[in-house]
């Protein structure tokens, strides 16, 4: 893919010690200024493969590619600083000691100062925290200390930014605020973004993008409408969606249920690729109205 900012074509990495590789075999490609989404339980590989990008592991199989450049395959791995990729975590990590101003300059120190200032003030002014230059972290709630974070990965204008699970340590409000506004700074920016989640709602309303993961392998890519409404598997389903399954019969275009026999969408056929399939997953966006949920199965399996 030409216009592709970052390609992982196979990549495996197991800890020593391991019996089980944390990431195996996954292959996947970002599109310039596109957001995608690594959704999956706990420990199924998602911080893994977000610092085997950053350059934190090293891998053992495949290979990760960067407009184009190998930066790791077996046996190399170009040193995070060169990668230019910014990076928010969880915990924020600020330096408790210095201001929002000196946090966000912290990693422009090659800048001159008239540049420098004005890299700050525009990542300061892009997460909306104008005023709070001269604040430290302790003097800033959770929600504000996680923007000085995104500015501070913002500020050196990155092409890429990972994100691992950034707003799961704030409240509800903030979070649900907090997702749309990092949506918007990326669109508004152009900076292609990996954001790691574990809540299928954040990826499905913030990625353009999402990979859903299980126990280190990729178990279906695509955009959140082709996720949700087309699952590949049963696993998906119930992941993402939370569907409802029931025993099923497929004869022609017709699936036959303990409660009654439907018609299979055209739509729901051309995703499916077991014909096979021995159950129905249902959409349980509905549950008081189980004629409309039973109007819209989410895949056959
Ligand atoms: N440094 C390490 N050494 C050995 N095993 C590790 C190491 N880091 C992670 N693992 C293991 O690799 C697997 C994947 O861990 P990882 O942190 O990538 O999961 P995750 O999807 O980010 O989980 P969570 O949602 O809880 O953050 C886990 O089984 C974990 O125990
Ligand atoms: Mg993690």
């Amino acid at each position: 893919m030409v216009d592709s900012i970052l390609q992982l074509e196979q990549v495996t990495k197991q800890f020593a010690g391991s019996i089980v590789p944390a990431v195996k075999e996954i292959t996947f490609s970002l599109a310039q200024g596109d957001i995608l989404g690594l959704l999956g339980a706990s420990g199924c590989g998602k911080t893994t493969l977000l610092r085997l990008i950053a350059g934190f592991e090293a891998l053992q199989g495949g290979s990760i590619l960067l407009h184009q450049r190998e930066i790791a395959r077996p046996g190399y791995s170009l040193p995070p600083e060169q990668r230019n990729l910014g990076m928010v975590f969880q915990d924020y990590a600020l330096f408790p000691h210095l201001t929002v101003a000196k946090n966000i300059s912290f990693g422009l120190g090659k800048l001159a100062a008239r540049e420098l200032q004005l890299r700050v003030g525009e990542s300061i002014e892009l997460v909306g925290l104008t005023g709070l230059e001269h604040r430290y972290p302790h003097e800033l709630s959770g929600g504000q200390q996680q923007r000085v974070a995104l500015a501070r990965a913002l500020a050196p204008r990155p092409e890429l930014i990972l994100l691992d699970e950034p707003l799961s340590n704030l409240d509800v409000q903030v979070r649900l605020r907090l997702r749309q506004e990092i949506r918007s700074i990326l669109k508004e920016t152009g900076i292609a973004a990996v954001f790691v989640t574990h809540d299928q709602e954040e990826a499905l309303s913030l990625c353009d993008r999402i990979v859903v993961m299980q126990a280190g392998r990729l178990e279906q890519i695509g955009t959140p409408q082709e996720v949700y409404n087309y699952p590949n598997s049963r696993f998906v389903a119930d992941f993402v969606t939370q569907g409802n399954f029931l025993p099923a019969q497929i004869v022609g275009n017709i699936v036959q249920t303990e409660i009654g026999d439907f018609e299979i969408p055209a739509e729901i056929l051309d995703h499916s690729s077991d014909r096979r399939a021995s159950n129905l997953a249902i959409n349980s966006d509905h549950p008081a109205n189980s004629t409309i949920n039973l109007k819209n199965p989410l895949a056959l399996r």
